[in-house]
């Protein structure tokens, strides 16, 4: 597990440097299709871990067997690939609300959103194919949460900002999961390290663009607004913590499916425990705690950046 970064206060003065011709330039650099990654003669090998075990943390699980902790690593990566899927998509209707009323603005501008939202789009598509691909091949049946329509409308109902920042954590948090987790881990399948890294690659634009987005969308704010995104985002946060708890129930129950697993009662409220905190420090913890969706928040709300390292461990 990483320990949150600690970033001095008094170094947070001036916006980031990232611009609309930069992040464009960087995105039409990247250019892979859906069909590169997964179908065809390309399948992902359940012999071997889909997630790094910071993030699946099936180690301190002790009363598991190796082949039952490496079925627990792969349906972390279901839900992964299902929950990511799920929150783009209330970011595509977002980026795309958030284009519309400046069509006639910088055509930069307009290009770099679209690209954005387009590629969200084929997120949205990417994480479905191999969810299909997993699930053809697990055998037993995987409950998720949802519909992510109506998780969606309940998130899009919040203020702008507190969306907006909640996007800009997520985008990080991506970069956090490949950099930290992922790019080094060697005994992954192949096929699932790489569409860990090809969304890595196109959500490294993703984060500036949603700086951007933020300081676009603050400067349009009253300061009171300004003042409660940060409660807003936290609002939101517990929405998703609440489906996220509900997921490992139903993660846990497909590993006793699979596994024909039935448990002692202290070692299910151990693997309860654990993977409570596997799933709060992959999709919460990882974003707040990065350094740069801290310093964003700081920008706006002087203060969130010491209110929001102490919430982190909660989510660790
Ligand atoms: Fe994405
Ligand atoms: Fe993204």
């Amino acid at each position: 597990m990483k320990a949150a970064v600690s970033i001095a206060n008094d170094t947070i003065k001036a916006w980031p440097n990232f611009t609309y011709e930069s992040v464009l330039d960087a995105s039409s650099r990247i250019n892979w299709r859906v069909d590169d990654l997964i179908g065809g003669d390309k399948h992902l090998d359940f012999a071997k871990p889909f997630m790094p075990e910071s993030l699946s943390r099936v180690d301190p699980l002790p009363f598991l067997s190796t082949k039952e902790r490496l079925v627990l690593n792969q349906l972390r990566g279901h839900s992964y690939l299902y929950i990511f899927g799920l929150v783009e998509e209330f970011i595509l209707p977002f980026v795309l609300d958030h284009v519309r009323p400046l069509l006639s603005g910088s055509n930069t501008r307009t290009r770099a959103f679209l690209d954005f939202a387009g590629e969200e789009a084929k997120h949205i598509e990417l994480f479905k194919r191999f969810r299909t691909d997993f699930l053809e091949s697990f055998g037993t049946n995987c409950d998720v949460i949802g519909p992510p329509e109506a998780i969606a409308k309940a998130v899009l109902s919040k203020h702008p900002l507190a969306v907006a920042l909640v996007i800009l954590h997520i985008e990080w948090m991506t970069q956090r999961h490949y950099l930290d987790s992922v790019a080094e881990d060697h005994r992954l399948d192949p096929q699932f390290k790489s569409l860990l890294k090809h969304h890595w690659m196109e959500e490294s634009q993703h984060a500036k663009l949603d700086t951007l987005m933020v300081r676009e969308i603050s400067e349009a704010c009253s300061v009171q607004e300004v003042e409660e995104a940060i409660d807003g985002y936290l609002e939101i946060g517990g929405m998703l913590d609440a489906g996220l708890m509900q997921q490992v129930q139903f993660d846990i129950e497909a590993l006793k499916n699979a596994t024909g697993r039935a448990f002692l009662p202290e070692d299910m409220e151990r693997l309860i425990a654990v993977q409570q905190q596997a799933v709060r420090w992959t999709f919460l913890g990882s974003g707040m705690s990065h350094r740069n969706f801290l310093t964003t928040a700081e920008l706006l709300v002087p203060g969130a950046k010491a209110r929001l390292e102490k919430i982190v461990p909660l989510f660790s």
